[in-house]
């Protein structure tokens, strides 16, 4: 039996539906006389997929004429950029010294169990992403998870998962 990815009890996986370059192309129009402008290339690549899509490198890479080896140097350094397509929601439970010791780990430990994935994971039907980050500066409201950049505060792992259950 073929081993397969860790199944969300929340959802199907889905094909991952190939990518519109169009959108792309008028973006690399714009910055086609602008020398320096491989960042916010990305930038821009990123808000338009969630991520920096295979084919969209490419294509910057042809029309820019930057090594790939260059594109992928600068896109695996920064931090905000993802090489992999990422859930439509995205859930960053805080894992730091006030959070943990008032309850983050159990959190974080409801979300995974009832999402299938473990930090850094997406679902298989992309409805959601699943990171951990270490203080938000939020640690007299503790434990803290930034729901699609909205923090909740004083979370237990019940409301927690509540919150993620309504998630689309
Ligand atoms: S440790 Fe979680 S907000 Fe500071």
């Amino acid at each position: 039996m073929t081993p397969s990815a860790p199944q969300s009890r929340l959802g199907k996986g889905l094909a991952e539906p190939s990518t519109d370059l169009s959108r792309l192309s008028r973006v690399l129009e714009q910055f086609k006389e602008e020398k320096g402008s491989l960042i916010p290339i990305l930038q821009r690549t990123q808000d338009l997929y969630g991520y920096l899509p295979r084919e969209a490198i490419h294509l910057i890479s042809r029309q820019t004429r930057i090594p790939l080896s260059r594109i992928h140097g600068v896109a695996t350094f920064y931090a905000q950029f993802h090489l992999t397509r990422r859930g439509r929601n995205l859930v960053r439970v805080c894992d730091g010294t006030a959070c943990h010791v008032r309850g983050a780990g159990r959190n974080l430990e409801a979300l995974q169990e009832i999402l299938g994935i473990a930090p850094g994971e997406t679902t298989p039907d992309y409805r959601l992403s699943l990171e951990v980050v270490y203080c938000l500066g939020s640690c007299g409201i503790s434990p803290v998870a930034l729901i699609n950049n909205k923090v909740c505060a004083r979370l237990s792992a019940e409301a927690l998962v509540e919150r993620v259950k309504v998630l689309e």
